[in-house]
């Protein structure tokens, strides 16, 4: 259905014209004075110049075409030329009432879908998952939702850091610790084991030791390299360990994912595309785009109306070794060749801005994409302590995944526990856990997702926890507060699916509604903008407003059966949108909190 805005700017455009106006002057916004009316048209302040006439005159006339409008129930011409709007409550009744029987609430759905690749997640093989890889996954997976229900077709992939030197270092830490292993011996050609010689926890301590150690150490730290180059060049016993220390990693990430309810369509990683490299960088040379400069080879990206440093793009290292660069790139060429996608997205943390534009000119460049792909990167910022610092745990170290999650599970408990003592009502302890477990995650997930993407925030577990501002906890409480108004009255032998909504009665009841007819829009430009935080605001105004409403009316004692199935009717559309918007930021609602 056509957005709001729209639909009245269309009634306004033709009272300006049929006042003997340009109609494009009929463009309608929201009030930027909500205490004196719900819609604005400056078009009359616009005109004056053209028209040689008073802006107020101009809004007087046009206001007079309006007087009996399907649409205004008030225009008011307003010194020095606003035309101030109210719209008229059958009209509102009506928009609603189609929201609430359209698909998506009658989202427009686009006319050419495009085919997006997004690229987020990013987790390292055999590294322990920390707070640095989630807002990738909690951002990425938010943007996946939004996009594919804005009509597009996304295809998520994690892209496994799985190909570098921690491979190497894993591998050569291995052969210190279990020389004997079958993987090290260059004569044996039967086949490997099927289980693996360590487990995921073993493998997790024998990442960092072996990176410590190769700072020091510098026969080791080649050892590593030597190992590394090994393995990229196919030597059977090191690809089979490889394979282990793969599926072994992967399996725990799986879970992780899991418990954070983010997933993926493909879980490629950099190795994948190994082999495409050197007929990649061989094109790269035959085209005269890739040169020879100390040795490594590059590519020059600078562009003429660059202000900033921009260093070329190195794809081979002097060894002849790839880099995180060269994957990237390879990657590029193998999505377009096998998803012939329009748009590329990738997320990560902002530090690596200057990294994709390198990239993306390089792939522009050289041709690996089409002139009209999109190639966009979401560069995020810092999830910070209290202190404004990185988070950390207590004794000052990375903080891992699991334990962030662990922590704010317990203060959910706990806030549980005290929210139920207060409303006299008992949990146990198996309904709080699981409870904990879905408030918790939206705790975490709107936290990051309320701020723009691009900024800097604090990790504040006890705001975020919290029953009450602009927190998901709160989010879910209302969502709770409607359902268990729903119940009620399905309780009371009323039906549901015949209710239908009615005009507005109070100025809270019509806030509300207003407040819902701003899906549309909202949605629109959190597509554009790939802005999860458009949501988070909108969500939390009509929360407001049905808050506002709910505690100035007395819904279920309400003796007028009608009008009391019209307020139940548009609790279930302000239930259903708030229950789509959080379904897009990734988290759900429990049954009660
Ligand atoms: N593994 C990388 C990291 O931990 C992130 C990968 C992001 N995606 C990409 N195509 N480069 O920093």
């Amino acid at each position: 259905m056509q957005k709001i805005l729209d639909q009245i700017s269309e009634k306004m455009m033709a009272a300006f014209e049929s006042a003997g106006y340009d109609a494009k002057l009929g463009k309608v916004t929201l009030s930027n004075r909500p205490d004196l009316c719900e819609f604005q048209c400056n078009g009359a302040m616009a005109g004056a110049k053209q028209y040689h006439k008073a802006p107020l005159m101009i809004a007087q006339d046009v206001a007079q075409k309006l007087t009996d409008s399907e649409v205004f129930g008030e225009v008011n011409a307003v010194a020095p030329g606003f035309l101030n709007l109210k719209i008229r409550e059958d009209f509102l009744k009506a928009y609603l009432n189609e929201m609430e029987q359209s698909e998506k609430f009658g989202l427009t759905m686009p006319e050419h879908p495009r085919k997006i690749i997004l690229d987020y997640g990013g987790p390292n093989v055999a590294k322990p998952l920390h707070v640095g890889h989630l807002r990738s996954a909690i951002i990425g997976e938010s943007i996946k939702r939004i996009c594919r229900y804005a009509g597009h077709e996304v295809i998520g992939d994690i892209h496994l850091g799985d190909w570098g030197l921690q491979m190497g270092l894993i591998i050569t830490e291995l052969r210190v610790r279990q020389p004997e292993l079958i993987y090290f011996d260059d004569d044996y050609t039967g086949d490997y084991p099927k289980e693996a010689p360590f487990t995921i926890s073993e493998l997790e301590e024998i990442y960092p030791t072996a990176s410590a150690k190769s700072k020091e150490d510098e026969a080791y730290k080649a050892e590593a390299m030597e190992a590394t180059f090994k393995l990229q060049s196919g030597v059977r016993g090191y690809r089979a360990l490889w394979q282990h220390i793969i599926n072994v990693s992967v399996a725990d990430l799986k879970k992780n994912y899991e418990n954070l309810d983010v997933t993926f369509d493909l879980w490629k990683g950099e190795s994948d595309v190994h082999d495409m490299i050197p007929a990649m960088v061989e094109q790269m040379k035959r085209d005269g785009f890739a040169y020879e400069s100390e040795g490594a080879w590059v590519v020059d990206v600078k562009e003429e109306t660059d202000t900033k440093e921009m260093p070329p793009c190195m794809i081979l290292k002097s060894d002849g070794a790839s880099l995180y660069n060269t994957t990237d790139l390879a990657t590029i060429q193998d999505r377009m060749a096998s998803y012939h996608p329009d748009m590329l997205i990738y997320l990560t943390d902002k530090r690596q801005d200057l990294y994709f534009e390198q990239v993306f000119r390089c792939a522009r460049k050289t041709g690996l994409v089409k002139p009209q792909t999109q190639l966009v990167h979401i560069g995020f910022g810092t999830m910070n302590g209290k202190d404004g610092k990185p988070f950390k745990t207590r004794e000052g170290g990375v903080m891992r995944l699991e334990n962030l999650i662990r922590e704010i599970n317990e203060e959910m408990i706990r806030k549980i526990h005290d929210n139920a003592q207060t409303k006299g009502y008992q949990v146990d302890d198996v309904e709080a856990q699981e409870t904990a477990r879905v408030v918790g995650l939206a705790a975490i997930k709107y936290g990051d997702l309320s701020n723009q993407a691009s900024k800097d925030y604090i990790f504040d577990i006890d705001r975020f926890t919290s029953f009450e501002g602009d927190t998901g906890p709160y989010i879910l409480y209302t969502i709770v507060r409607i359902k268990s108004i729903l119940n009620k009255y399905e309780e009371q032998d009323g039906k549901l699916t015949s209710t239908v909504i009615n005009e507005a009665r109070n100025p809270a009841e019509k806030a509300l509604m207003l407040e819902l007819t701003k899906f549309h829009g909202m949605m629109e430009l959190a597509f554009e903008e790939t802005a999860p935080h458009r949501i988070c605001a909108y969500i939390y105004d009509l929360a407001n407003a049905f808050n506002r409403f709910y505690h100035e009316t007395k819904i279920l004692t309400e003796e007028d059966a009608d009008r009391k199935a019209g307020w139940i009717a548009l609790l279930k559309l302000t239930r259903e949108v708030l229950e789509a918007c959080i379904d897009l930021l990734g988290f759900t609602a429990p049954e009660r909190m």
